[in-house]
C-alpha cells in the first residue's frame, strides 16, 4: 500500500476503493479520480489491473503513476494481503471503472485470484455497494449470465451508455455525466442539475371553432399535452 498522504484522517472519512481493468474506457477512471478529489471526507483507494495499465497507456498515453497520483491510497492488484481484501476494513463503496468481462467473470464466481476481485467479493458480502462500468458490445449470453448473477449478489451493473438527453457537446460531457451518475448510484452524490423534464409546448395550439349543432351534454375528454415535466425526480 503506498499512501500518498493528501487523504483525510478521522473516523468520519468515507473510503472509497476504485479499480481500473483492461476493458475500453480509462477515461472514466481518470474522472472518476478527479470527482473523488474534490468530494469532502472521501479517501480514495486505487486498483489498477496490468491490461487496465496497458490500456491507460494506449487510450490516454499515462502512465500508471500518473494516475496513482490522483488517488489518496494505492495498492498493487497482486496485493490480495492489502487491507481493502478484508471485510474489517471500513469501505463506504467500490466501483470498477472500466471494468471487462474477465474481471467481471471473477467477481460473479468469487475467484478472487486478485486484488480487484477479491475487494469485490469482500464488498458484496459485507453488503456495501459495488458499481460495475462494464464495457463490452455486443453481449453474448455468456456476458448476459455473468451480468445476471453479479446483479444478483448486489452488484450494480453500469455500462458506460451515454446520455444523449442532456444534449453533450463533448466527450468530456459524456465522461463526467457517466461518471457522476455512477458516483451518485453508490451513495456520492455529485449531480447538481438534475433532469426536470421535457420542456412543455411553448404555446397550445388554437382553440377549434365549436361545431355547428346541439350542444353535447357531456363535457369532451381534454386533450393530453404532447410534453411532459416531471418537476422532481432525476431521469434514468
Ligand atoms: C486496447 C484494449 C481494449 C480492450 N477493451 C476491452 C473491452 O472494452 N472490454 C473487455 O471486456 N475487454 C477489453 N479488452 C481485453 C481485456 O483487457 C482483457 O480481457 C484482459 O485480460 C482483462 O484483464 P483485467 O480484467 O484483469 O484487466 C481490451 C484490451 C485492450 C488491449
Amino acid at each position: 500500500m503506498h499512501h500518498n498522504g493528501s487523504g483525510p484522517a478521522g473516523s468520519s472519512v468515507r473510503r472509497v476503493v476504485v479499480a481500473v481493468t483492461g476493458a475500453s474506457g480509462s477515461v472514466y477512471a481518470r474522472r472518476t479520480l478527479e470527482i473523488l478529489r474534490e468530494l469532502p471526507g472521501v479517501e480514495s483507494h486505487l486498483v489498477v489491473s496490468r491490461s487496465g495499465a496497458a490500456t491507460l497507456r494506449h487510450e490516454l498515453g499515462w502512465r500508471p503513476s500518473q494516475l496513482a497520483a490522483l488517488a489518496d491510497v494505492n495498492h498493487s492488484v497482486g496485493d490480495v494481503g492489502a487491507a481493502i481484501a478484508s471485510g474489517s476494513y471500513p469501505v463506504a463503496a467500490m466501483l470498477v471503472v472500466p471494468c471487462s468481462i474477465k474481471t467481471l467473470s471473477a467477481i460473479a464466481t468469487s475467484y478472487g485470484a486478485d486484488l480487484i476481485s477479491r475487494a469485490a467479493d469482500v464488498t458484496l458480502k459485507e453488503g456495501r455497494p459495488l458499481l460495475l462500468m462494464l464495457r463490452e458490445t455486443p453481449l453474448h449470453l455468456g456476458h448476459l449470465r455473468l451480468m445476471t448473477t453479479a446483479a444478483e449478489l448486489g452488484a450494480i451493473i453500469a455500462p458506460p451508455v451515454p446520455a444523449m438527453y442532456r444534449l453533450p457537446t463533448s466527450i468530456d460531457d459524456i465522461v463526467d455525466y457517466t461518471v457522476r451518475r455512477a458516483l451518485d448510484r453508490v451513495g456520492l452524490a455529485t449531480v447538481e442539475d438534475p433532469w426536470l423534464g421535457l420542456a412543455p409546448p411553448s404555446a397550445p395550439p388554437p382553440a377549434a371553432p365549436p361545431p355547428a349543432g346541439p350542444v353535447p351534454t357531456s363535457a369532451p375528454a381534454a386533450p393530453s399535452p404532447a410534453g411532459f415535466v416531471r418537476p422532481t425526480s432525476n431521469r434514468s
